[in-house]
């Protein structure tokens, strides 16, 4: 499986909206509410305009298979990542964030994750992440 990571743009942005609004995406997510289209074009267009932020979308075979997110901040750059919802459970996740700690280079990272997410928790574990913290059902990972 040859997995790529490419800038998004705003033609990704029908495919972004719809995972962010998948149930399962939501429920694992710090911010679990709906989002409209048009609060997603106006997060969209910021995202894509910052400079301490990289929105990446993941490939395989050309085809969009997930999506990972890195924003630098003081304390490290911060990585979130989604699966698009009917390619879970086949290695993809654990590639896609093994692919971005490539790209992000050497530095610290960090990755915050809710406890029930076990899939997430074994990629972070994979991946050479620490637990560091917790804040009620929020854990805190760290690599490096
Ligand atoms: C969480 C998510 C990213 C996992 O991606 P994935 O491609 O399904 O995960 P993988 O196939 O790479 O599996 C990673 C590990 O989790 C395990 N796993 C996968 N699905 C699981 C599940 N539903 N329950 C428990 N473990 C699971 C796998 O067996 C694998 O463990 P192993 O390597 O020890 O065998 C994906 O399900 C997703 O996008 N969920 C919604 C959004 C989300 O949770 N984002 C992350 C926020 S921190």
């Amino acid at each position: 499986m040859a997995l790529i990571l490419r800038p998004a743009n705003a033609a990704d942005a029908r495919l972004l909206f719809d995972w962010r609004n998948d149930a399962v995406t939501r429920q694992n997510s710090l911010e679990t509410g709906m989002v409209s289209w048009s609060e997603h074009q106006r997060w969209l267009g910021a995202s894509l305009a910052r400079q301490d932020r990289q929105l990446l979308i993941a490939e395989v075979d050309s085809e969009p298979v997930g999506t990972v997110r890195l924003d630098q901040g003081h304390n490290g750059c911060e990585l979130s990542w989604t699966v698009a919802p009917g390619q879970r459970g086949r290695g993809l996740g654990k590639a896609i964030v093994a692919a971005a700690i490539a790209l992000a280079g050497p530095g610290i990272l960090i990755a915050r994750i809710k406890r029930e997410n076990a899939a997430s928790l074994r990629i972070a574990d994979a991946c050479g992440f620490a637990c560091v913290g917790s804040a009620d059902d929020i854990l805190t990972y760290r690599r490096g």
